[in-house]
């Protein structure tokens, strides 16, 4: 029986689903049953039937899910797959932040561990932290961890946002001259940025998207896209949309978060046989990390 065969069986077997970031392999956006940007998984995971859920992504995103679904199995194929963003968040640094700015909400992007969701008044995806932050009734807000999420979002709010100096070395790596020398290779295009990305290179670019946003504006564009976050989007936006043009915004090196490339579908095999990797969270953090996230989807 071939991987996927042994993939399938198992997966029916355990009364199992299968979801997958769009960041992930092809070979494992091939085999999962449901794709999505975080914000997307997230409510996803809140509404299935299944048992079990394999979560195919990085941890926080799994831990995310079973925050959301205590009573259910979440796995994550691959227990080193962590976000290096979330891990930059420190817990003691964030209570100066709240004690410096008492009169402050927290806001924290979801790419941050369970521990750091549990010290905040709500919690954003790349899709909503406008709105979100739109959402609170404080003026001032503190913004953690993504530097440059906190920059795209203060365009859109006369609030205070005081950021968190966290960042993303997948986006943060990008360049003005990327979108140049991007632009003049594909003139007729337009340029999709994630805005995990740098002020000065998101003031060019012409959308500033999640990746799942990548998705539906892509629907809506004729030209060619040019797509500035981790190099796989290319191939998940080209299975939406096979008769369109996509290209990476940077190619040599390419853009490329490591932690999502460690799931292949070896693991997810490994991870419906031995029922690994288990995710298990603080009674405690889990509660309020909960209505941290649940304030979120309720927006
Ligand atoms: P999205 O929610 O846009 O998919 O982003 C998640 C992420 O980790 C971006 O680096
Ligand atoms: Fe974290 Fe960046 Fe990887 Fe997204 S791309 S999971 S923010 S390290």
């Amino acid at each position: 029986m071939s991987i996927i065969e042994n993939i399938t069986k198992l997966k029916k077997e355990l009364n199992a689903v299968i979801i997958a970031h769009n960041y992930q392999l092809p070979e494992v956006q091939d085999i999962a049953d449901h794709l999505g940007d975080s914000l997307e998984l997230s409510r996803m995971s809140a509404a299935f039937n299944e048992k079990i859920i394999v979560f195919c992504g990085v941890k926080f995103m799994a831990e995310t899910a079973k925050i959301l679904s205590p009573n259910k199995t979440v796995l994550l194929p691959e227990i080193s797959a962590g976000c290096d963003m979330a891990q930059m968040t420190e817990p003691w640094k964030l209570e100066e932040m709240k004690n410096k700015y008492p009169d402050a909400k927290v806001v924290t992007y979801v790419n941050t561990t369970a521990e750091i969701k549990a010290m905040s008044d709500i919690c954003c995806t790349s899709a909503n932290a406008v709105e979100v932050v739109k959402s609170m009734r404080s003026n001032r807000i503190i913004f953690v961890p993504d530097r440059n999420l906190a920059s795209y979002v203060q365009r859109f709010t006369d609030k205070e946002i005081i950021p968190y100096d966290g960042y993303c070395y997948v986006h943060d790596q990008f360049t003005i001259e990327d979108i140049e020398k991007a632009r003049s290779k594909h003139p007729d295009s337009v340029v999709f940025l994630h805005p995990e990305s740098p002020k000065e290179v998101a003031d060019i670019a012409d959308f500033i998207l999640s990746t799942g946003g990548m998705i539906r504006q892509a629907k809506e564009t004729n030209k060619d896209i040019i797509v500035g976050t981790e190099n796989e989007m290319v191939y998940r936006l080209k299975r939406e949309y096979p008769n369109k043009n996509f290209y990476p915004l940077k190619e040599n090196p390419p853009a490329i978060c490591t932690n999502m490339k460690k799931i292949t579908i070896n693991s997810v095999l490994k991870a419906l046989e031995n029922q690994q990797y288990s995710i298990n969270i603080d009674d405690e953090i889990a509660e309020k990390a909960f209505n941290a996230i649940n304030a979120m989807l309720k927006i």
